[in-house]
């Protein structure tokens, strides 16, 4: 197609891709994913090296952190007192009134898109070219929760009620996006909030926050907290009054939440060990470029981050593609998030207990390929790690780890490689990559995994078109996908009409 071919009515904030322009209104009648920032673009460098500059000394965040703490029981039940009175008059406004907030959310936090990186990379350690996507994932999840919002109401002939209260309880790795996209499904379905950022990203979850607020979500809909006892955790899951808690964590952390409260109405997105499996027909080249951004981007701190590598036949007795695997993961520039090379970032805290485990020690059979090195005296940067000789069943096999290092494991066959990665508890995502429809159609049919990319990356997951949720052991509720047309679905109760015969 030739470039006056290409159809620019496409909606879409800031369709330049110049982010030092102010950001074009979003198209509210329609979805439509939001571009990540084009670093090619001469102003777009210009803009992230300022963001570099802020990122020492940055205290972005802190002035709301210090004004959500919640100290006692009186406190924290005032709070969900004032989020149920004000959440009913957002949830009666309709679908179409909490779409047009939720459009405007989406707008404000485009217009923050610099504020947001900063606070990731100060704070959690995050690199711009991670955070940058993640922003435009929690834009898309306002656009794309305020179209289904709209289509909310009467399906069927029965007709949907709101939940009162949700209380929100993300992760700290996807800082920005996860604690938008679960926030904004809510109140999208008409539920007022309570939202706990995870302690290690408060600060950039209470940027997020803030910037709801200023796109009309009333501040008692929303309510940010921060509390300062383990027990005021506890006494806020399990509030009589809470209708639906939606977590994103480890496996142990739903348990937990589950021993609080016997019939807790949890939604939760756990734990994942993920693997990729290459085939003889792979194209190996973008092969080894999905295993090595799938494990060592973020510093391997995804749920979705690939963790095993699974080669079959002649690619695991031939060195090309183990070659191809090194070179690209001993490439990567390891640095903090200001050092605008840095491709992969710290890990969030000195790596300790079985992470550190895994970067340090050798199970029988196995052997670095390329070691992982301890970079400076914090214990937070690692050089990438690549241990061959995993075997089937063992703890590295079994085990998730959130860190930059990946096993590699040999199978004769794809069917074996299939049985391998179904062995695992976990079934959060899965990759394949293979030229031949016979494999792939095999591998769809048999592997036990919610999210399962063909020739692609395993993590970063589009909102709309690749709605994003597990099986098995990484998740526990009602299994529906974030970012996907039937998720606020399940946030609400659906009343069947009166019969009118
Ligand atoms: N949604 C993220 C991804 O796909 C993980 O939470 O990588």
């Amino acid at each position: 197609a030739s470039l006056a071919a290409l159809d620019t009515s496409v909606p879409g904030p800031n369709r330049t891709q110049d982010r030092s322009a102010p950001a074009a209104p979003a198209a509210t009648d329609a979805f439509a994913n939001t571009p990540d920032t084009d670093p090619a673009l001469p102003a777009n460098r210009a803009w992230g090296k300022e963001i570099l500059a802020r990122i020492p000394g940055s205290e972005l965040g802190n002035d709301l952190v210090a004004a959500s703490r919640v100290s006692g029981l009186d406190q924290l039940n005032g709070i969900v007192d004032a989020a149920l009175e004000a959440g009913r008059a957002w949830g009666a406004m309709g679908g179409a009134g909490r779409a047009a907030v939720l459009h405007r959310a989406g707008e404000v936090l485009e217009s923050r898109r610099a504020e947001l990186l900063e606070v990731m990379a100060a704070e959690t350690g995050k690199t711009l070219d991670q955070g940058d996507p993640e922003v435009s994932e929690a834009i898309d999840f306002a656009h794309y929760y305020a179209e289904r919002a709209k289509d909310l109401e009467t399906v069927d002939g029965a007709t949907f009620v709101p939940a009162k209260l949700t209380v929100v309880t993300p992760p700290w790795n996807f800082p920005v996006a996860i604690p938008a996209g679960s926030t904004l499904a809510a109140l999208a379905a008409g539920s007022a909030v309570v939202i706990k950022p995870a302690t290690q990203a408060r600060r950039s979850g209470s940027v997020m926050v803030q910037a709801l607020w200023d796109a009309g979500v009333p501040r008692e809909v929303l309510a940010l907290v921060q509390l300062e006892e383990r027990e005021l955790g506890r006494a806020l899951i399990s509030h009589p009054a809470v209708n639906r808690v939606i977590l994103t964590g480890g496996y142990e952390t739903a348990e937990l939440f589950r021993s609080f409260r016997t019939d807790l109405p949890l939604l939760a997105e756990t734990s994942g060990k993920n693997a990729i499996i290459v085939t003889p027909s792979a194209d190996l080249d973008l092969a080894a470029k999905d295993v090595v951004q799938s494990a060592f981007g973020h510093a391997g701190q995804k749920c979705s981050a690939a963790s095993l590598v699974v080669m079959v036949g002649s690619v695991a007795k031939s060195a090309r593609f183990h070659n191809q695997l090194l070179d690209a993961a001993r490439s990567m520039f390891v640095g903090y998030p200001e050092t605008a090379t840095s491709q992969m970032g710290p890990i969030i805290e000195p790596a300790a207990g079985k992470l550190r485990k895994a970067l340090t020690t050798l199970d029988d059979g196995e052997s670095w390929a390329l070691e992982p090195r301890q970079l400076d005296a914090t214990g937070r940067l690692w050089s990438p790690g690549v241990r061959t000789g995993v075997a089937d069943g063992s703890e590295f096999h079994l085990t998730e780890y959130f860190g930059p290092v990946l096993g590699v494991m040999a199978a004769e066959t794809l069917e074996d490689a299939i049985a391998m990665v179904n062995k695992i508890d976990y079934g959060l995502t899965s990759g394949l990559h293979s030229l031949d429809p016979a494999e792939i159609g095999l591998w769809l049919d048999t592997v036990q995994a919610g999210n399962l990319y063909v020739n692609r990356g395993i993590t970063g997951a589009i909102v709309q078109r690749q709605p994003f949720g597990g099986w098995k052991k990484s998740a526990v509720g009602a299994g529906t996908k974030a970012g996907g047309p039937n998720y606020l679905v399940g946030l609400g109760n659906w009343v069947p009409a009166p019969s009118t015969a």
